[in-house]
């Protein structure tokens, strides 16, 4: 038996009755690391040892899964099928852009991450070539109970017939069946999905946040995507599914920031309050954008951090109130700190290069009050802000 098929035979097994029985006596322990021998060793005495193994193995999925997927305790993954499947949150906002089309391809559809929103907008034709992702993928979407039809097709997406698709979301695969990171280009690479145009004018190709910018033509969107404060992903859309030509939108509220050019901002001392914008604003180059709406200036031509003297209230970034500003003096900087009473440090940097974690060590603090120590660089110069938080965004 080939191990594909070996797979695909035993997660059938996970699914008969024996299965299902098993995986729901595990949902009803609390396993830890000192309990898991003992259960399984007792489990074992009542089923077979493989399907144990494969049951323990899914329910520690599961269990993990839990933070991209409400319904994960029901849904089936494999390693690399979770760590590379789209959260929830992100899965559902992405899909609403698909709204309007009749039939979509879920080019490399893995577990369904995707697939469980797109086919509540459309019916959905799911293409993967790794049997058990789809079989998976067919399940996951059973458990969802998604409102549209949809078909599995087991095909390189390069074979797959685009005649009957007026629109692709893809999402190439960025680890190897086993789970390890592939080296350089994604399969298949983003090149290759750009040239879909060719066939469809509606796509959407999900890939890393660090993407470079210059691998999409100009009339493409891209779109940085946060679960608040974490940059998780980046999305590009094709131009018949463009609304801009860069965005920013944190999730789970939606809110989002476009493109929209206007004079150059100001480059000037850092005022009473620092903005620390959402890494989705950074990577999308969007930090002018939200200057001009907050009136805010930059404190330096190439740093992130925006400055101004009125209180700064956006989603799109924490504000801090600055309570020391200076050029940067590591041997003033504990006696700085004990002047405002600080205990606690969170260190910020952005355009100093240091040992932060070292550094903090050495600050060795006695005071009552939590601050932001703010390593950057001021108009060029190393420079160091003490600051606290303002409000909790996002
Ligand atoms: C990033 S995962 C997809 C995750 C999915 N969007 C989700 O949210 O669950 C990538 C998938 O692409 C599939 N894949 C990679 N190259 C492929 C190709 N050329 N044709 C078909 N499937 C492919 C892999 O088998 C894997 O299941």
């Amino acid at each position: 038996m080939s191990n594909t098929t070996d797979a695909i035979a035993r997660f059938q097994t996970l699914l008969s009755k024996q299965g299902q029985l098993l995986l729901s006596k595990l949902a009803q322990e609390e396993l830890t690391a000192e309990n898991e021998l003992r259960i399984s060793t007792q489990l074992r005495k009542e089923f077979p040892v493989q399907l144990v193994l494969d049951a323990l193995a899914q329910h520690q999925l599961r269990l993990k899964a839990q933070a991209k997927f409400s319904r994960a305790m029901e849904m089936y993954f494999t390693k690399s099928g979770l760590e590379q499947a789209s959260s929830e949150v992100i899965a559902a906002y992405r899909a609403k852009r698909f709204a309007e089309l009749k039939n979509i391809a879920d080019f490399c559809c893995g577990i369904g991450g995707d697939l469980v929103h797109l086919a509540n907008v459309s019916s959905v034709a799911a293409v993967d070539y790794d049997p058990l992702h789809l079989a998976i993928a067919r399940v996951n979407a059973d458990v969802c109970k998604v409102s549209h039809p949809v078909t599995y097709n087991e095909s390189d997406v390069r074979a797959f017939d685009l005649s009957n698709t007026d629109g692709i979301f893809i999402d190439p695969a960025r680890r190897t069946t086993e789970g390890r990171m592939r080296t350089g280009d994604s399969e298949p690479p983003i090149e290759w999905c750009i040239e879909l145009l060719d066939s469809v004018t509606r796509i959407g190709i999900k890939a890393a946040p660090g993407i470079d910018h210059e691998m999409f033509p100009d009339a493409w969107e891209l779109e940085f995507i946060a679960i608040g404060k974490d940059l998780k992903e980046a999305v590009a859309w094709s131009p018949a599914l463009s609304k801009s030509k860069r965005r920013a939108t944190i999730l789970p509220f939606g809110h989002t920031l476009t493109e929209k050019p206007g004079p150059p901002v100001d480059v000037k001392m850092p005022g009473e309050f620092l903005l620390d914008p959402n890494p989705s604003v950074t990577r999308a180059g969007l930090v002018e954008e939200l200057a001009r709406e907050l009136n805010a200036w930059k404190i330096d031509e190439k740093i992130g951090f925006l400055s101004s003297d009125k209180e700064m209230h956006s989603p799109f970034g924490r504000t801090l109130k600055v309570l020391d500003s200076g050029p940067w003096n590591q041997k003033q900087l504990p006696s700085r700190l004990k002047q405002y009473d600080i205990r606690v440090v969170d260190i910020r940097r952005r355009g100093l290069a240091g040992d932060v974690d070292q550094f903090q060590k050495s600050l060795k603090l006695t005071g009552s009050r939590k601050a932001t120590l703010v390593m950057t660089r001021v108009q060029e110069k190393p420079w160091a802000l003490i600051c606290v938080d303002v409000e909790t965004t996002s």
